[in-house]
Order: C-alpha cells, then structure tokens, then sequence
C-alpha cells in the first residue's frame, strides 16, 4: 500500500468566478480542450497542467498508473490568498474546501483532502478549518508565513493551539519565496526560495520556544523534506550552544523538537533519504511526491519503493503506517 501525501489540485475555476470573490488579479484556470489547461496568475499564463489536477476521475486513473492507493491532496499554494481581504478569502477558501471534499467523493477510500483557510484572520480560519472537517477533510494546509509573518507569531501559535485542540493534522507548505526579486531566473525561487522558507518557518517554531507552548498533540508536517534544515540542524544546534542570543527563547537544544514535527520524502536522491531519516526518525517520514508539479517525483514512491538501502519496515512506514497514523486514516 502507497499513500502520497504531498499532491495538489486546483478547482475548476474561470476567470470570470474568480473576479466575483473581489481579488484583484485572481489565480485561476483555462480549460484548454479536453484533457490539458493553463494555472493563470491574474492576466499571466502560470503552468500548464493536465486535467487530472481537476478532474478526480482522471487522478485516479493516474494513481492507478503510478501504483498509488491513496493520495492526500493539497491546495495550490497560489491558491492561499492571505493577502487579501478576509471576507473574501474566507469565500474563496470554502469554495475551494468545497470543490475537494466533493471530487474525494469519486473514490472516498482513496482521495482524502486538506483545506485551506483564512489564515489572515485566525478566527475564520479556525471555522472553516472546523466546517471543512467535518464535511471530510483531514486536515489542513498552509503556507510558511503569512504575508510575512511567520509561525512564532502570537496568532499563527493561536491557529496550531487550536489545531491540536480539534485533532487537526497540518500540512506547512513553502509559498510567496522570500527575496522573490533576486530569484526571478532559473527556477530559483523553488531551488533555493522554497527550501529557506521551509527551514525558516521549522526554526520559528524552534528557536521562538513556540513547541513549548503548543500541545505535545499537535501533528504537523513540513513539504519538501523540511527544505534545508536537516541538512542545517547541526550549525543551528552549535550556535544554540554558542550563543545566548540563539537560545534565549528555546530552552532545549534545537535537535531535541525534531520529534514534534514530521516532514515528506520529495528529496529526490536516496542517500538525501537516508540522511533524512537518521536527523527525523523513520517514524516522522511520510511518502510525499508534489504531484502533479514539474519538480515532483516522477513516478510517486519509486524513491523508497526500490531503494536498497531500506528495510522492509522503514519502507511500509514511509509509505503507509506513518502517515496512516498522522492523518488518522481509517485504512489497514
Ligand atoms: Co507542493
């Protein structure tokens, strides 16, 4: 058994439905002919995709294809919209929340969904976070920062306080790269952007004495192997040792929350795995492919399915058990 459970989707919405929620330059998507279509950015062309990023028949037909029995399936980040007015991106986000729980109905033993939420405004989103729960979400995605603030905000600790509180899992999800303006070639913003800000939004949790506050319950997962903070831990754990500066608010040596936090497997080379998992655990790996996206992996789960390097449980971990348990998914 295989769950992937870093895949994204993005609603059918047009143009014209995505102007009607008041954004200014809305994200959404042109259907091109049967089959493909193009992710806009307002006015600009942004990816093009094929329909299995909308269509739920489609994606399990693709699941089928990379032998994958269950697939936990995110928001596009661009979708998050927490720039902008509340209102309108508590509308936007319960259209959205509504589009996935209705297309995980095509399959209910094989799809299940996060939501998104208003996370501008903690007290919409902990309601839309509770409604899409119980319309069947499993839990919750969300961006590394929210129009800059990052999770050691008082208000960001308030929104994972209550996701522990209710049981919800969260999914934190790299989006809007820091220093954008310098990346603007080469993919750079999701070769260096998205790793940094994964690493920055795991070490505001840390170094803000964050996981002190919250509940020991609180389940929550990094994309992207945690970006660059396995491989960085050890220069935070020396300076943490070093100085006062580092530890003033964290009264526990940096490596000792890796045990609050999960992270997912798309770090596309086996030996990046395996020094993955010596840094989180076996236990705190969960198979995570990005699909359908461009810097995904190709085929989900072929990573840790042929590795050699592996033994049979730490593979069934990573594919199945560990994120069996994170999500609370109702499959053995
Ligand atoms: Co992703």
């Amino acid at each position: 058994m295989k769950v992937d459970i870093h895949a994204h989707f993005f609603p059918d919405i047009g143009r014209q439905e995505a102007i009607s929620f008041g954004f200014d330059q809305p994200p959404w998507l042109r259907i091109d002919n049967k089959g493909s279509g193009m992710m806009m950015d307002g006015d600009k062309e942004y990816r093009l995709v094929q329909s299995a990023l909308w269509n739920s028949s489609d994606r399990l037909e693709e699941m089928d294809r990379n032998e994958i029995d269950i697939q936990i399936m995110s928001p596009t980040p661009m979708l998050f919209a927490y720039a902008s007015d509340s209102e309108d991106a508590t509308r936007w986000a319960a259209r959205i929340n509504d589009f996935a729980a209705e297309s995980c109905e095509t399959n209910r033993q094989r799809l299940h969904s996060l939501c998104q939420v208003p996370l501008q405004d903690v007290n919409k989103a902990c309601t839309e976070v509770s409604r899409s729960m119980k319309a069947g979400h499993v839990g919750v995605h969300l961006g590394t920062h929210v129009t800059g603030r990052n999770f050691d905000d008082p208000e960001m600790i308030r929104f994972l306080r209550y996701c522990a509180e209710e049981g919800v899992p969260v999914l934190i999800h790299p989006w809007d790269m820091m220093a954008a303006e310098r990346m603007s070639e080469y993919m750079l913003q999701w070769l260096v952007g998205m790793p940094a800000e994964t690493h920055l939004s795991i070490l505001s949790l840390i170094l803000s004495g964050a996981f002190e506050r919250l509940p020991e319950e609180l389940k929550i997962c990094f994309a992207h192997g945690g970006g660059s903070f396995a491989m960085h831990l050890a220069r935070v754990e020396n300076a943490w040792h070093r100085h006062q500066i580092v530890r003033q608010d964290c009264p526990k040596p940096p490596s000792s929350y890796v045990e609050r936090f999960s992270v997912d497997s798309a770090v596309f080379d086996e030996k990046t795995l395996c020094f993955l998992l010596e840094v989180m655990g076996e236990e705190r790996v969960m198979m995570g492919s990005d699909y359908p996206f461009p810097l995904g992996e190709f085929h989900p789960g072929e990573m840790i399915n042929k590795s050699k390097v592996i033994d049979e449980k730490t593979r069934h971990a990573l594919l199945y058990k560990n994120a069996v348990d994170f999500f609370g998914l109702d499959h053995e």
